[in-house]
């Protein structure tokens, strides 16, 4: 048998993503709520030697090539640096990169990046201080200006910073924020909002969409495909120069078009929440647990068969970009965005 993580729609998923932590120093709105959200207790989290195994398995015997760390916000996790460290030592090639909000980053981005991590992707709204403290209910853009440029110091660039639109709050930011990373040589990406949020507030008419952040951008730049392949990569890039120099590429900008434009049908990833759980998908209603097998000494052999069979019933698609969404079809998770990883 094909030891491999194989769905019944033909897709191999050789792209794993961690989530370290369901705790976050930040209370974006598209993603958790201003209070009350309920933490996992200390010795429900995989320990750094639990995700070690897991992250052994998976890349020994189920053929995944590539590990994302994420939370929650895994900065806030102490002990992320021996995470980095132990699957540095246990895979010398293995690509490792991390998502965060770079809140904290400044303190340790060094060490990080001596640990053995490849790469680091930021998620950042808004360059502007107000509109910072609204959209992540916490007071912290210098700290996370900080730490973009702790991360560029320590050689983690170039970076990619994600930005999420929300229309009335910072969809009319978007220039600047282009403007921002083409000088600063990040690579931008633009991500559509899906309906993660705790408050299920996500409503599609407030959908900042693919094409509506194509039109915003294109008062200020002009946007021509990137030729390189995509690649079964989330993002759709496009080079990008300015109005008055449309010859000169400064960079590029990606948009990632989870609602409007879904990319499942070359989707490459296995999900692991922090309480070690597979999510074959980020909007699976089921999830296959592996920290209770894993703590009752199961094989890695009986392990990786779970997750084999945790990856075989993943869904063919979410189904958001059917039309009735909200009435037919499309039910959103329980799990917020936070208790996912992104
Ligand atoms: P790179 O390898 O750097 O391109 O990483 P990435 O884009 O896969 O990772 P990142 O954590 O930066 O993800 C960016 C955003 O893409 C996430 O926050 C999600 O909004 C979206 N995304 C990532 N994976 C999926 C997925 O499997 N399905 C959907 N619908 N969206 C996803
Ligand atoms: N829709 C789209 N992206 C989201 N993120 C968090 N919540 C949502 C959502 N509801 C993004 C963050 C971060 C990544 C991990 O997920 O901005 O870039
Ligand atoms: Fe993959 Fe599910 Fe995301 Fe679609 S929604 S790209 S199937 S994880």
């Amino acid at each position: 048998a094909d030891p491999r993580l194989l769905d019944r729609f033909g897709r191999t998923a050789t792209d794993l993503r961690v989530s370290v932590i369901d705790k976050c120093n930040l209370r974006c709105t598209y993603c958790m709520p201003a209070d009350g959200m309920a933490w996992l207790p200390q010795n429900r989290l995989l320990t750094a030697e639990e995700i070690r195994r897991l992250v052994g398995i998976a890349v020994r015997d189920l053929g995944v090539r590539e590990v994302r760390l994420t939370g929650g916000e895994p900065l806030v996790r102490k002990d992320l640096a021996d995470i980095v460290a132990g699957l540095r030592t246990d895979h010398p090639d293995l690509p490792l990169s991390l998502t965060t909000n770079a809140v904290g980053l400044a303190e340790r981005a060094a060490e990080l990046a001596a640990a053995g991590l490849t790469r680091i992707n930021v998620s950042l709204d808004t360059l502007r201080a107000d509109t910072f403290a609204t959209l992540a209910r916490r007071p912290f853009l210098d700290r996370a200006l900080a730490g973009i440029e702790a991360a560029v110091a320590a050689g983690l660039a170039p970076l990619k910073i994600n930005a999420v639109l929300l229309r009335g709050v910072n969809d009319e930011q978007a220039p600047e924020l282009v403007s921002w990373a083409l000088d600063h040589g990040h690579e931008l990406r633009f991500i559509e909002q899906m309906p993660l949020d705790a408050d299920h507030g996500w409503r599609r008419e407030n959908l900042v969409g693919a094409a509506e952040t194509r039109a915003l951008l294109s008062r200020d730049f002009v946007l021509s495909p990137d030729p390189r392949a995509r690649n079964g990569a989330p993002a759709e890039r496009f080079l990008v120069a300015a109005k008055a120099r449309p010859d000169v590429v400064l960079g590029t900008v990606g948009i990632i078009a989870s609602v409007t434009e879904p990319f499942c049908g070359d989707c490459r990833r296995t999900r692991l929440t922090a309480e070690g759980r597979v999510m074959s998908c980020l909007f699976s209603r089921e999830e296959t647990d592996l920290a209770g097998p894993l703590r009752s000494g199961a094989t890695d052999a009986e392990i990786a068969d779970r997750w084999r069979g945790a990856m075989w019933a993943k869904p063919r698609a979410h189904g958001m970009d059917r039309p009735g969404l909200g009435d037919a079809g499309f039910v959103q998770p329980e799990r917020t965005m936070s208790a996912i990883g992104g």
